[in-house]
């Protein structure tokens, strides 16, 4: 990913250098690769990219829209991000909450770039991290759109929105991104869900009424992003909340580049210092981010491995792109039962790190905070707390080039505390627990590299009045790769590559309250084949083959897609909006099977879904 592309050049040239003229070394050229003018039929008007992603639930109303920028990256690395200022449109009455909100990135470009990182910042709050699509002579349009509902504080006032999206145009790098903001608002005057005023327990759907950003401010000639560089790089930033939070919640953003974009396939450095590789990313292939307050460990990202439009080989990612690269996940951690600690009115220090990180990750997060409308103060307390440090394990066997690599990592935290409020007493119970494993074999004296990774990873949020149960959610994210890379016919700067992937991002979700409950579970699976061969750092033959299936259903609605490209056309694409809708047994079996953390009342609630879902 083109991120930074004086750095990125460079260490393409050290590459060739070092790997000349054998053919080791497989992946980590293909990380610098670009469009090229490719052989065949072109169209003769723009292609259209997507990302695979099921619609958002809207009300039928007609939306307000907003176009808040419209710009043209041309030369924009290292130069301040673009701003506009963005004033709550008069003709949209925002005086109260919409009851949804879209922000539609739209964008054209035309000829040859990289993939490019950029963010979206709404008063240093981020609400986009995505990657540009990498065009075509014959031009290409994409567009994302993202349910930013849960930003609606953000939207009742003036803030500079800033985008960062550092290019660069010279003869070969041509294409200029132009690119249209616009927020579309919704109003739905039927379904007005605020609480009512005297409502004795809080709306957990509602969005936060605060929201901090803990993020670099401007000016600047980057992102708003923090950038961590290696594994003690701790990047921080003090902040205040408001004395009268009542529930806070970091949502982080990560994105990775240059060293560690394909962090999972980093060879363990005693590999790379045998062979006298060492101006190959290493580090082994296993990454932890961290969050810190005031020092001490409140959460974890293991993140998904999002592959940019350049990765591997850019021929799979046209049409349709990977999974999360033009909308990189965000990562929720619960910080209500620290609370406690930080209603004292004095800064407090955030901070992110990444464990065993190489130059360079990207973090940044937003603080959702609600506050209690009926007073000034509320107080609380820590009860338990307990991150042990992450277990890991490598078993490694190579000779020369060729050899296996079994890396095994997990880590639990856990924390329960409680607030008082005008709601009363409140104890929130916050875990996460991670899996991992990744195996990783090279063979064919360092041509062939394979890459098999699973990470596993379950959170949750119980909340409870001393007698009831408020509300409990509970999340089970499994994100598999495989990833086969071979590179044949090495001779001079130019080489061949083929590569398979697998790619998923699988998630089961539930949520209960007094109520009523909903459970949704969503597999997402890539599988891409590509060859190419490459002259310098330009593919200049080759074709990607990427077939997709999306399925998505819960106790709302359900979402099916089917979809394969070769080549840039689509070869089938059947979409289907209902279908089974998900089994009220699964979803109880699932919450009686992974619901650990108040065992008393585990049977009380399943048995209450069920009853609920038998029309009781
Ligand atoms: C941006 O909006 C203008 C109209 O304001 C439109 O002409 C143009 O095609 C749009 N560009 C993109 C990339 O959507
Ligand atoms: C890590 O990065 C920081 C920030 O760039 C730098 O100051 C520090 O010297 C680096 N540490 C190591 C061990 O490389
Ligand atoms: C690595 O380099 C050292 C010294 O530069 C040399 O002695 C050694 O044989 C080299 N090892 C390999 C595997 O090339
Ligand atoms: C494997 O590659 C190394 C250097 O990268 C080379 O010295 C060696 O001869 C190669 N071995 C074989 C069997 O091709
Ligand atoms: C490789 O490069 C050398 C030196 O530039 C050149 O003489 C040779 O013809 C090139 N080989 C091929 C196959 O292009
Ligand atoms: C790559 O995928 C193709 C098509 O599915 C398959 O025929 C081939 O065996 C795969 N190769 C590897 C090494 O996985
Ligand atoms: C591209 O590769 C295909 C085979 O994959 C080959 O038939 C074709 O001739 C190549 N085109 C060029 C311009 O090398
Ligand atoms: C994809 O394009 C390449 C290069 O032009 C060509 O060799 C290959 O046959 C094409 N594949 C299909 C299925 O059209
Ligand atoms: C997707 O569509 C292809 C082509 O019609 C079909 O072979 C395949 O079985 C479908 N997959 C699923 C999961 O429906």
């Amino acid at each position: 990913m083109g991120s930074s592309p004086l750095p990125f050049l460079s260490s393409l040239l050290l590459l060739f250098l070092l790997t000349l003229p054998t053919s080791n070394a497989t992946l980590h050229r293909a990380k610098l690769l670009t469009s090229e003018l490719f052989a065949g039929p072109q169209p003769s008007s723009p292609t259209a990219y997507f990302e695979v992603a099921r619609p958002i639930p809207l009300p039928k109303t007609k939306p307000c829209s907003t176009l808040v920028l419209q710009h043209n990256f041309g030369n924009t690395y290292a130069k301040p991000p673009v701003t506009a200022l963005y004033k709550p449109p008069s003709h949209c009455p925002l005086h109260r909450p919409p009851s949804a909100v879209v922000l539609e990135w739209s964008a054209a470009c035309r000829g040859r770039q990289f993939d490019r990182i950029f963010g979206v910042w709404l008063g240093g709050v981020e609400l986009l991290r995505s990657c540009t699509a990498e065009p075509r002579p014959t031009g290409i349009v994409w567009t994302v759109k993202k349910d930013v509902t849960r930003y609606s504080s953000l939207f009742a006032r003036p803030h500079t929105l800033a985008v960062y999206l550092g290019n660069v145009v010279d003869q070969t790098y041509t294409g200029v991104y132009h690119v249209n903001v616009s927020l579309h608002f919704f109003f739905d005057s039927s379904t007005h869900r605020r609480p009512p005023p005297a409502s004795p327990v809080p709306d957990f759907a509602s969005p936060a009424d605060l929201i901090l950003p803990v993020s670099r401010s401007l000016p600047s000639n980057d992102g708003l992003w923090f950038l961590v560089q290696n594994f003690s790089d701790i990047q921080k930033k003090k902040l205040a909340v408001p004395a009268n939070t009542y529930r806070a919640i970091l949502e982080v953003y990560v994105s990775f580049h240059q060293n560690d974009e394909f962090w999972y396939s980093n060879p363990p450095n005693d590999y790379i210092l045998a062979n006298n590789l060492t101006n190959l990313p290493g580090n082994g292939p296993f990454r932890e981010v961290t969050a810190r307050l005031d020092g001490e460990v409140v959460g974890a990202v293991w993140p998904f491995t999002v592959i940019y439009t350049g990765g591997v080989n850019p021929l799979l990612w046209r049409p349709i792109t990977g999974i999360g690269s033009f909308d990189l996940p965000s990562y929720d951690i619960e910080i209500t039962p620290f609370l406690g600690k930080i209603l004292d009115g004095k800064p407090h220090e955030f901070g992110f790190g990444v464990t065993d990180a190489l130059d360079i990750w990207y973090i940044d997060a937003n603080l959702h905070l609600w506050l209690d409308s009926k007073s000034s103060r509320t107080v609380g307390n820590l009860i338990k707390y307990e991150a042990p440090e992450f277990m890991s394990s490598l078993v490694s066997k190579f000779k020369g080039l060729d050899g296996r690599f079994k890396t095994t990592a997990s880590r639990q935290i856990s924390v329960t505390g409680w607030v008082k409020s005008s709601y009363g007493k409140i104890t929130t119970h916050f875990f996460q627990r991670f899996d991992y494993e990744n195996q990783m074999q090279f063979a064919g004296n360092g041509s062939i590299q394979v890459v098999k990774q699973t990470i596993d990873f379950n959170h949750g949020t119980y909340t409870k009045h001393p007698s009831s149960i408020l509300h409990s959610e509970q999340v089970h994210q499994n994100f598999p790769l495989y990833m086969y890379t071979g590179t044949t016919d090495q001779v001079n700067d130019t080489y061949s590559l083929v590569s398979n992937i697998t790619l998923g991002f699988n998630e089961k979700k539930f949520s209960g309250e007094r109520f009523g409950f909903s459970f949704s579970s969503l597999r997402n699976l890539q599988n891409g084949q590509g060859n190419m061969k490459v002259k310098g750092n330009l593919v200049t033959n080759g074709s990607g083959s990427t077939q997709q299936v999306y399925r998505y259903e819960s106790t709302v609605g359900c979402y099916f897609r089917n979809v394969s490209s070769n080549n840039y056309t689509i070869l089938y694409d059947e979409t289907e909006k209902s279908c089974a809708k998900a089994s009220p047994l699964g979803a109880g079996l699932f919450l009686a099977a992974r619901w650990p953390p108040f065992p008393a009342r585990r049977t009380s609630l399943a048995t209450e879904i069920y009853k609920l879902k038998n029309g009781d």
